[in-house]
């Protein structure tokens, strides 16, 4: 199984960025927490950051034909980007929509997510385990 994680604008400056909200843990954490998974499950995953919106549709199209499986962190563009949902949504691959922090407990603007009715699931607040959260469920659903 081929498993694409996609994480938007300032998911790099973890470690460095609000860490009362997002935690201590680095953006270089988040990567080895992916190749632990990939190699626990024996499943491939690749990841993809970055802060620019149209750089992610590219890798969403990108992915047409080649994964089985989107995992989507698009940061600040999940409230804003019609974009990135059309692009899941022209793709068809099943994707998970993670958030490190509990977006429902933070400022309103935080509780619409576009890319989230693109997706078959969301997984919020539970920090960098989200990720591996999402990867198993997609796992277990389409592996
Ligand atoms: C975030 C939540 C977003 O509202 C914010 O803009 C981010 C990160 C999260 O992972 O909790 O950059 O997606």
């Amino acid at each position: 199984m081929n498993i694409l994680v996609i994480n938007g604008p300032n998911i790099n400056m973890l470690g460095i960025r609000e860490p009362g909200i997002y935690g201590k843990s680095t953006f270089a954490d988040l990567l080895k927490l992916l190749r632990d998974t990939a190699e626990a499950e024996q499943i491939q995953i690749e990841q993809y950051h970055s802060n620019h919106e149209g750089d992610l549709v590219d890798k969403i199209q990108w992915a047409y034909g080649k994964v089985d499986g989107i995992v989507i962190n698009p940061a600040a563009y999940t409230h804003t980007s019609v974009a990135i949902l059309d692009a899941l949504k022209a793709v068809s691959i099943p994707a998970v929509e993670v958030h490190i922090s509990d977006v429902d407990a933070r400022e309103p603007f935080r509780r619409i997510s576009y890319a989230g009715m693109a997706c078959v699931k969301t997984i919020k607040g539970h920090g960098l385990e989200g990720y591996r959260e999402a990867v198993l469920f997609l796992k277990e659903t389409y592996g």
